[in-house]
């Protein structure tokens, strides 16, 4: 008896476990974001369809299984009587043997009839259009632009363009995820990815880098901001990449990420005050080819080895500025 009550307790904890869970789960949890962008819409569309399956055989597979478990008990039968002994039934095997082969021939077919609309970039001549290069470093994101303007973390977009996103890494395995806009594509060293989104939506979208990639790799977060086409005008006015704006962009979203917002050191030392900061050949060169660890030094990863001169420039000038002795 007090074995059936620990189990009665054992069930009713798991299932208000489960049932917390699951609605602490619910929006962006097991349900995608809404989606914002065709291909994200398609990448939306075949979820739903996947689940309804899913879900249909899930709900028939437990209740078969609570039903047998009631019906075929041993109703006190001892436990060396053989229960009674049932042979197969060629229509039910047929039917189990069909089925899943008709569902994964639908899904199958029904992604595949997806796919090109979610990864096939729009042609050129499909309207206005942006073509960004993506670059994922350990551990924040560059952004260049068609006329050389950059941007770190913080992708803008002008409204209802088609975004050419072109991706890819000078260091390790990164990967671009910003969920409302699209799938996941990889940044892969050596190799350029593409990828694309388009919304008339004006807001800012948030992302996160889905592959591990390093100490920092959870705070490498991005968004895309989508904005209007004279606030377009005037960001690509302010990011020129030799202007005060980078230099600060790339404190605060490359160098803050492992030397604290302060430079006061975090899983990078501190760097505020350091006298490299007033050195600019000592900067340049870690900065472009970063340090191997050794016992008694940190190392660095080249974080600013894909730079421009000019933007090289600003991060130097700005690093001087703000973490330089005498400032
Ligand atoms: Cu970059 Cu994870």
């Amino acid at each position: 008896m007090r074995r059936r009550l620990f189990f009665a307790l054992l069930a009713g904890v798991l299932l208000a476990l489960t049932v917390v869970a699951v609605a602490g789960a619910a929006n962006g949890g097991f349900t995608p974001v809404t989606p914002h962008s065709p291909n994200a819409h398609r990448i939306n569309t075949s979820y739903y369809f996947i689940l309804g399956f899913t879900g249909f055989v899930f709900v028939l597979v437990e209740a078969l299984l609570i039903v047998f478990i009631v019906r075929f008990r041993s109703r006190g039968r001892a436990r060396d009587v053989d229960g009674p002994q049932i042979h197969g039934n060629t229509n039910i095997e047929l039917a189990w043997t069909v089925a899943p082969v008709v569902i994964l021939a639908l899904i199958a077919g029904f992604v595949l009839y997806e796919i090109p609309g979610i990864k096939n970039v729009p042609s050129a001549s499909a309207g206005e259009s942006l073509r960004v290069k993506v670059e994922a470093h350990q551990f924040y994101w560059q952004f260049d632009y068609p006329e050389g303007e950059v941007s770190i973390n913080k992708l803008v977009v002008p409204a209802n363009a088609v975004v050419r996103l072109d991706v890819l890494s000078p260091d390790v395995a990164h990967s671009w995820w910003v969920p409302a806009l699209g799938g996941k594509i990889d940044a892969i060293p050596g190799r350029t990815n593409h990828t694309w989104f388009k919304t008339g939506r004006l807001g800012t979208y948030r992302g996160q880098c889905a592959e591990f990639c390093g100490l920092q790799h959870a705070v490498m977060r991005a968004s895309v901001q989508v904005v209007d086409a004279d606030a377009f005008t005037s960001f690509r006015m302010a990011h020129r990449p030799g202007s005060r704006n980078v230099g600060d962009e790339v404190i605060d979203g490359a160098c803050a990420t492992c030397h604290g917002d302060k430079g006061q050191g975090l899983v990078g030392p501190k760097i505020a005050g350091n006298p490299l900061m007033n050195d600019r050949r000592g900067l340049t060169t870690l900065l472009r080819d970063g340090r191997e660890p050794t016992r008694t030094i940190d190392g660095m990863p080249a974080v600013g080895k894909t730079w421009s001169n000019a933007e090289l420039n600003a991060v130097i000038v700005a690093l001087k500025q703000r973490y330089g002795a005498g400032s």
